[in-house]
């Protein structure tokens, strides 16, 4: 990864600086400028290429400028004193561009955005990895022309302090952690399929310490595990559950982290049409999530003892795939009639929460590309949350707030209650397409034992279709990991 570092005065090296446009009365003006920077020459010299290049302060927009041998990135922030957000924002819009450099590329950069509490450092230098990321393929394939991004150093200018150093700390192990799940939602299926995940999981889990335990089909149907048999069983590439544990001396409470991980859905027998199927590699982002995130707590060597449930299945139809009608008996005994063979993910989960509760944790999070209707509700960039009650839906929003993801707290009505009622066996998959999100959290809550639960609905937030935006690339987006990662950090005190 590119090294970031802090330093009170400008490197001699440095090639490109990022400087501030906040909105003033008259206009943008600079902020964040070195001192060596603030002399008058330099000033007005930056101060007309604001006006030059019609420079603007709306966060996200970019402009560069060369002064002498320096690239300018001039970096929109909004209004006077921007949020994190709005900072991690610039700083990665600002770090995409100078990242696409192809003829003078940038080599060590400072950024200087003009704001420098720890919080602010940390949203700056996290917004600046993110944005550099790009994903380069399978090691060994040709790289993505063209090759990735020159940018081998970053310079945050500041008065260095232990307090600015940990956020820097936070910073590159968040920017890890959602770079390494974009890198997996990226991968191609017929790449990453369950047996894959399985095998990255442990080694992964070798590399920090966690426990590993990988079921197989064999065991899964042994211990009946019968959601992930049965959306498993049209594909050639078997189901894997695996669990990863990181248990710190210390520690106060027990987590455990649920990801959805369909390494692809094609929606089985009950086929998706057409274009809905294209991003289908993204539904085991929630898995990926939850393997990042327990991997960065112990980086962090954050003081909660977790446990993360990775229920792994390619939904494929085939002549051994499930049918819709299907009755199927779920991991602890509970019978399912299924509504649709595309409301696969609950089924999943349901075998995955039922066992996580088992070991009794103080909190429960499951994530998970869920439902269309999240995208529909909340758009393409906002988690749906529900959650057991409102003590728990508060903890996760402030953990959002806190990470500058969004998120909104949806209800578990009655009405998605009653639409999990079945003749045939104790509880149906789904019903009407109306508050789809909203059924398909009620299926959930149904086997978490009434242990302490927040489930954050990932399908719009998880991919990017459209254009990268800020520090959000195409693709794999690690949507979730922050707001995750944040949580757990404020539980371990
Ligand atoms: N993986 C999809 C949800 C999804 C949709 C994720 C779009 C990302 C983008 C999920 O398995 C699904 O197909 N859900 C169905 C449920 C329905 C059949 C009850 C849906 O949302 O249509
Ligand atoms: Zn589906
Ligand atoms: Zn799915």
């Amino acid at each position: 990864m590119v090294k970031l570092v802090l330093a009170n005065s400008w490197p001699r090296a440095a090639d490109a600086l990022v400087v501030g446009l906040v909105e003033g009365a008259d206009g943008p003006e600079l902020v964040g400028l070195p001192p060596a920077w603030a002399k008058r020459e330099a000033r007005r010299e930056l101060s007309q290429a604001v006006e030059l290049v019609q420079a603007e302060a709306t966060v996200g927009q970019v402009k560069i400028v060369p002064v002498g041998s320096t690239r300018v990135v001039l970096a929109g922030l909004g209004p006077q004193r921007p949020t994190s957000e709005r900072l991690r924002q610039a700083a990665g819009a600002a770090l995409r561009a100078l990242g696409a450099l192809r003829r003078q590329p940038a080599k060590h950069v400072v950024l200087s955005l003009g704001w420098d509490r720890p919080e602010d450092l940390k949203a700056i230098a996290e917004g600046a990895l993110l944005g550099l990321y790009r994903y380069a393929g399978q090691p060994g394939a040709q790289a993505p022309a063209p090759s990735g991004p020159s940018v081998q150093k970053i310079t945050l200018l500041v008065e260095a302090s232990p307090l600015h150093q940990r956020s820097v700390e936070l910073a590159q192990a968040v920017a890890e952690a959602v770079c390494a799940t974009r890198d997996l939602v990226n991968q191609p299926p017929n790449q990453l399929y369950p047996a894959v995940l399985a095998e990255i999981a442990q080694k992964v889990a070798t590399q920090r310490g966690l426990g590993c335990q990988v079921w197989e089909p064999a065991a899964l149907a042994e211990q009946g595990y019968g959601g992930l048999l049965a959306v498993g069983g049209g594909s050639q590439r078997g189901p894997r559950l695996v669990q990863l544990t990181w248990r710190p001396r210390g520690a106060k409470s027990h987590v455990a982290l649920i990801g959805k991980g369909i390494t692809f859905d094609s929606g089985g027998v009950n086929l998706k049409p057409r274009e809905s199927m294209s991003t289908m590699r993204c539904d085991m982002a929630g898995a990926a999530a939850c393997l990042s995130t327990i991997a960065a707590a112990a980086r962090l060597d954050l003081k909660v003892k977790l446990t993360a449930w990775l229920p792994l299945a390619e939904n494929l139809p085939s002549g051994s795939a499930y049918r819709p009608s299907d009755v199927i008996q779920l991991y602890g005994g509970a019978t399912v009639e299924n509504y649709n063979t595309d409301a696969e993910g609950r089924l999943v989960l349901a075998d995955a929460l039922r066992r996580a509760a088992e070991d009794k944790p103080d909190l429960m999070v499951d994530i998970a590309t869920l439902t269309g209707a999240c995208m529909v509700a909340l758009g393409l960039s906002t988690i749906g949350l529900m959650a057991s009650d409102d003590v728990v839906a508060d903890q996760l929003m402030d953990a959002a707030e806190a990470a500058g993801e969004p998120m909104w707290h949806l209800p578990i009505t009655e009405e998605a209650e009653r639409a999990l009622r079945s003749t045939v066996a104790d509880l149906r998959s789904g019903g009407p397409r109306e508050g789809g999100a909203l059924v398909a959290a009620a299926f959930l809550r149904r086997f978490t034992e009434s242990i302490p639960w927040a489930h954050l609905d990932i399908a719009g937030p998880a991919f990017n279709e459209g254009e990268p935006q800020g520090h959000t690339p195409v693709g794999g987006t690690g949507a979730g990991v922050r707001s995750l990662i944040a949580l757990l950090t404020s539980l371990a005190g």
